[in-house]
């Protein structure tokens, strides 16, 4: 028998890691929503993202704005009646010490990384628990467990996505949706490029790899609960 359709919501997928989610995604049959700022770029993926034969809509909205969260559901919902994957992607980061660090850009930086994933995910449970194939990937950083000098408000965003993540994954599991945490080191994006551009580009990870962990945990079988995907540079040290 032929499996329905799935649905996707890919935010920050204009470009970069959410870009590659998303085709990946394509590639495993799932309709996809994508959410960015940059109408142009949506557009540009849009058409690629369609070009593997799937449908991809998108919606161009400032997911840092409180109201955004459930205007993005309600648009997914409007557009494919039905929602199975959420990935909470969209990301901000700044290369700053606490002591040079603003109270705008720490507003900036947690509404995005921290409050966006958390209000979405709430907007989007209640359209979740209707799947059959349940799924909830927050894209967090090695810096949700670590701190690294110079990150200041972007690594405290991610342990506050981390958290959340820890504690939503607890409490739809009883619903059947299961919860997923990555976090990925230096991946070779416009975001790394611009808050490391100290680190050789051919050693970062490819978004290719992080978009195949999204293949691994939507196509898998077992029922077994995995919950952490944690990927390190190359160069990086094992259970470091
Ligand atoms: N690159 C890395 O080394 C790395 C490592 C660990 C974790 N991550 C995480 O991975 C995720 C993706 O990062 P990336 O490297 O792909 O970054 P990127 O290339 O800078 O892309 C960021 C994406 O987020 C969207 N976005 C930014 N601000 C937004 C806003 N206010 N409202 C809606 N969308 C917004 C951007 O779209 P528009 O520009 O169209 O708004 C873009 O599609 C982030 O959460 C990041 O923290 C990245």
């Amino acid at each position: 028998m032929e499996e329905s359709k799935k649905i996707a919501l890919v935010t920050g997928a204009s470009k970069g890691i959410g870009k590659g989610i998303a085709l990946k995604l394509a590639a495993c049959h799932y309709d996809v929503f994508i959410v960015g700022r940059d109408v142009n770029a949506l557009e540009k993926v849009s058409r690629e993202v369609s070009g593997l034969g799937v449908n991809c809509a998108y919606k161009a909205i400032d997911l840092s704005l409180p109201e955004s969260a459930e205007a993005v559901v309600a648009a997914v919902i409007q557009e494919y009646g039905q929602l199975d994957l959420l990935v909470n992607n969209a990301g901000y980061a700044s290369a700053l010490k606490v002591s040079e660090t603003s109270i705008d850009v720490w507003d900036k930086t947690f509404a995005l990384n921290a409050r966006a994933p958390f209000f979405i995910s709430k907007a989007a449970v209640e359209h979740l628990q209707n799947s059959t194939k349940p799924i909830i990937i927050n894209i967090s950083s090695v810096v949700g467990f670590k701190g690294y000098a110079n990150q200041a408000a972007y690594a405290s965003s991610k342990h506050a996505l981390t958290g959340f993540t820890k504690v939503l994954a607890k409490e739809v599991q009883p619903l059947g949706i299961q919860v997923h945490l990555i976090s990925p080191g230096g991946v070779n994006t416009e975001m790394v490029q611009e808050m490391r551009p100290d680190i050789d580009t051919t050693e970062l990870i490819q978004v290719e790899e992080i978009a195949e962990i999204v293949e691994f945990i939507v196509s898998r079988k077992g029922k077994g609960t995995i919950d952490h995907f944690y990927i390190r540079r190359g160069s990086g040290l094992p259970f470091d």
